[in-house]
């Protein structure tokens, strides 16, 4: 050890590999993030073994580009932190492996970071970078929305590093998961998120009423824990169902609304013109081009029932746990929609909403390496047998 407060991160749960160094939890020296999107766009999601190849590929140069962008050896590090779960087994292993060996030559300490922990020190990292009013050690209500997941939690520090309540969660689909199905059923490219982001502002939010229904679980799961690829967590039936969520239905919903309107033959033919691994449209007239008014006011209507539904049951579970701020993480904190509607909420309700910056909304190492910080102060070393799991819960 060091002494310098340094710490490597370094992640590969899903189609991110990423490394970066961070300084005590509150500022990123580097960060360096090879996407496997061009790689995954033309299946439309994401390849497992297509997913470990790549991060085999990538994790030396990944490593070696934040060590070299941050201007420092191994012997300046006082850790390397590495996620360990949950996530795509192939993939963590690559990650896993290559840390454990890194940090075993170079006699280092290794933390094991959760992903979904590191997704919410993303926001943690971004208050204390940019000095934000609400920075700090309060408890937070934090939810973590992405491609695979979409939890809420309450967050706290206790003494070391922090503790996590589960709070809800999704049964089915994650919402970013809702997000890519629906995209890819209106014949837009892999990641669907920022293109719903993109076309929605130019639709009508109210064109279509979707819904969500209350969910009761003890009827319909018998308190039996759901179907789902997502983390283990505590048996459903003894969450507050009010902080329970499900896409799926919503997804089915789009996909009866696209039949009856005949919006499927423009879908068909949208996606033939679409090269893979395209970014989206950059501007209205791009955007205006590729879909019609009716998909156009679908694609409003699907983004603001999903916002509203995460913003109703997160406000809901901040109200009930007493938290005056909400952390918003994962890829689909990246959403223009969410950050305006969470932030407006926050306000009327004089609560603070905070954000990780865009580039720490998706996968990135920074986040494993910050929350990496409280657990080397506490001591919390991974043990030896150290090894991935694919279904790792947190709280
Ligand atoms: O956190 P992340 O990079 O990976 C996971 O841990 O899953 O999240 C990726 C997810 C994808 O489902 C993607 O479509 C969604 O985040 N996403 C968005 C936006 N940007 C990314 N969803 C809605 N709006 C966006 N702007
Ligand atoms: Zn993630």
């Amino acid at each position: 050890m060091s002494g310098s407060g340094l710490i490597l991160g370094i992640e590969s749960s899903c189609d991110e590999t990423a490394a970066a160094v961070v300084e005590r939890g509150e500022r990123t020296v580097s960060s360096a993030v090879a996407s496997q999107i061009a790689t995954h766009a033309r299946y439309g999601g994401v390849v497992p073994e297509l997913a470990s190849r790549e991060h085999l590929r990538a994790i030396v140069p990944v490593v070696r580009a934040a060590m070299a962008e941050a201007k420092i050896g191994y012997g300046d590090l006082d850790a390397i932190a590495v996620t360990c779960g949950p996530g795509l087994a192939g993939a963590l292993l690559v990650g896993l492996t290559y840390a454990k060996a890194l940090a075993y030559a170079k006699n280092l300490p290794l933390i094991a970071i959760n992903h979904l922990e590191g997704h919410i020190h993303a926001v943690l990292l971004n208050e204390r970078e940019s000095g934000a009013a609400g920075a700090g050690d309060a408890p937070s209500l934090a939810l973590v929305v992405s491609g695979g997941h979409t939890h809420l939690y309450l967050a706290r520090p206790a003494t070391g590093s922090w503790r996590y309540s589960l709070m809800g969660r999704t049964l089915d689909d994650a919402a970013g998961e809702a997000f890519d199905k629906v995209a890819k059923l209106l014949g837009l490219p892999y990641p669907g998120g920022p293109w719903i982001d993109t076309m929605a502002k130019y639709g009508n939010p109210r064109a279509v009423p979707f819904s969500f229904a209350q969910i009761k679980t003890k009827v319909h799961l018998g308190g039996k824990a759901p179907r789902t690829k997502a983390a283990q967590t505590a048996p459903i039936a003894e969450l507050d169902p009010h902080f329970l969520f499900s896409f799926s239905g919503i997804k089915t919903a789009v996909l009866r609304h696209v039949e009856l309107h005949g919006l499927r033959a423009e879908a068909v033919e949208r996606a033939s013109r679409i090269e893979p691994g395209q970014r989206p449209p950059q501007s209205r007239e791009e955007a205006l081009a590729l879909c019609p008014q009716p998909t156009l006011d679908l694609i409003a209507s699907f983004q603001h029932a999903v916002v509203g539904d995460l913003l109703k049951k997160s406000f809901a579970a901040a109200e009930r746990l007493g938290a005056e701020r909400i952390l918003v993480t994962g890829g689909v904190a990246a959403n223009r929609e969410l950050r305006a509607r969470f932030t407006a909420e926050a306000a009327r309700r004089s609560l603070h909403a905070a954000f990780p910056t865009l580039a720490l909304s998706t996968d990135n190492a920074a986040m494993i390496a910050a929350a990496a910080w409280p657990r080397l102060l506490a001591g919390e070393l991974a043990p030896a047998d150290l090894t991935a799991n694919p279904s790792l819960a947190l709280g």
